[in-house]
């Protein structure tokens, strides 16, 4: 029998199929038994009547409970009532296992807490709008893919384990096995810059570690970043190209994902306004707006999860914000050379108050500037020897960015919080299961 995904029905009416997969909810009117069966890549009604099949295989499918695993076989015909259009007329019916009842699958359609469902999250990746997310991040990190590789970009894989810091000490997880102390990356950017300078347009893409303390609707302390770097590039042509690279996700996943973003609920028209060129504002200006808008920011001052989130609900598209204060940014910060108090950094807030969704800007090209800021920012110096290399042999203006793939997920998806854009999250309280 050829087994069949339930996404591909449509190219098999009234041939005769086998598929693999889990009971996702049954009912019976007697004679008849509906069985709804998920494969991972969708949903189908199959239909066990009484008079078409064996005793056996009846009493088989009456056994079967929520999430039992099984094997089914039966002739796909159209159904334009069903949900999918198609519906299976069951012949066999094979058991990998029945959940037995008095232990039933702990999901059910009432509500649950998020603490429960949280604790059930490798169970709970199962149910439909989980799996819809999934499928949505997939299709970011495809789509972000696709963009770098065919501008030219190359993709260098940066290390996990540092012996530095990129984004201050506060956010640091160490790890002890080397001689040295070593430390879970918090960003490749720093790798970037050489294998810019040897490639060119490089990025990376990969888990990120930051020991957060805060515990927001925004944070994670284990997420994926991909971060692009491009040498002979300012501030400005960062600006260009993250918002290019946004425009392309959204529209890839409005083409390839409108059914799962159906399943969560997304406002689709907030997502097709998504087009370039995306508004820029300056430090000075977001200021200016938060302090219209009864925020108590001084200038100086770094913006909070609600700051951000009054600035973005400025705008239906993502807003960049450029040149904050060189004070509270990295150490690697170009500074303006016209206004050397700021920075030629930018923040890419995403709409409809999301916040941040990439950091990034021009890198200090000169040698002298980034010594002193190493020692500034009491960095040790023997650490950076390499990175210090960069700007002796063969210097330039570059500059690049790094999107938390969570954050455009929770935002894309138009989530309230980014614990459900991964598989399993990694958070302050959380690093189970
Ligand atoms: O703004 P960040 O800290 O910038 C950097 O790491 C730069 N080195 C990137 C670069 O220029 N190559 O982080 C970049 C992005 C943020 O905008 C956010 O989307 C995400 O990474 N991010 C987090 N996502 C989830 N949880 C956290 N704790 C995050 N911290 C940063
Ligand atoms: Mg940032």
């Amino acid at each position: 029998m050829k087994h069949i995904y339930i996404e591909n029905a449509a190219e098999h009416v009234g041939e005769e199929v086998s598929l693999h997969g889990w009971v996702h909810n049954k009912r019976s009117s007697g004679k008849i038994q509906f069985l709804i069966v998920r494969d991972g890549t969708g949903y189908i009604q199959g239909v066990v009547a009484k008079n078409d099949v064996s005793p056996e295989v009846f009493a088989t499918a009456d056994s079967l409970t929520h999430e039992s695993s099984i094997e089914v076989n039966g002739k796909v015909r159209a159904e334009s009532r069903a949900p999918s259009g198609f519906e299976l007329d069951v012949t066999d019916l094979r058991v990998h296992q029945v959940v037995p009842k008095e232990q039933p699958f702990p999901i059910t359609p009432k509500e649950h807490g998020i603490e429960f469902l949280m604790d059930q999250r490798h169970l709970w990746i199962r149910s439909a709008r989980q799996r819809a997310i999934l499928k949505i991040r997939h299709e970011i990190i495809k789509a972000v893919r696709d963009f770098f590789d065919d501008d030219g970009f190359t993709l260098c894989d940066t290390p996990v384990l540092t012996p530095a810091a990129c984004e201050g000490t506060t956010t640091l997880f160490e790890v002890k096995y080397f001689e040295d102390k070593a430390y879970l990356t918090q960003s490749g950017q720093l790798y970037n810059e050489a294998t810019a300078a040897a490639l060119g347009k490089v990025y990376c893409f990969g888990p990120t570690f930051r020991a957060e303390k805060s515990k927001t609707r925004r944070h994670l302390t284990e997420f994926w970043m991909v971060e692009p770097e491009v040498a002979f590039a300012t501030v400005d042509d960062t600006m260009d190209l993250a918002e290019r690279m946004i425009t392309f996700v959204v529209q890839r996943v409005l083409e390839r994902r409108p059914e799962e973003l159906k399943s969560v609920e997304r406002d689709l028209s907030k997502l097709e306004r998504i087009q370039t060129p995306f508004p820029r504002i300056s430090y000075d200006e977001a200021v200016q707006i938060l302090q219209k808008h009864g925020s108590e920011i001084q200038w100086g001052g770094d913006f909070g999860g609600g700051d951000e989130t009054i600035i973005s609900e400025q705008f239906d598209k993502p807003v960049m914000v450029h040149r904050y204060p060189a004070a509270i940014k990295a150490f690697y910060m170009e500074p303006d050379p016209t206004r050397p108090e700021v920075a030629l950094c930018v923040d890419v807030l995403a709409p409809e108050g999301y916040g941040e969704i990439i950091g990034g800007g021009q890198r200090v090209a000169n040698y002298d500037l980034l010594a002193e800021r190493i020692k500034d920012h009491e960095l040790p110096r023997e650490a950076f020897e390499w990175y210090l290399d960069l700007r002796k042999f063969g210097a330039v203006p570059h500059a690049g960015f790094g999107m938390g793939i969570e954050r455009a997920v929770t935002w894309i998806c138009g989530l309230e919080h980014v614990r459900e854009t991964i598989p399993f999250p990694r958070m302050l309280y959380r690093l189970t299961p």
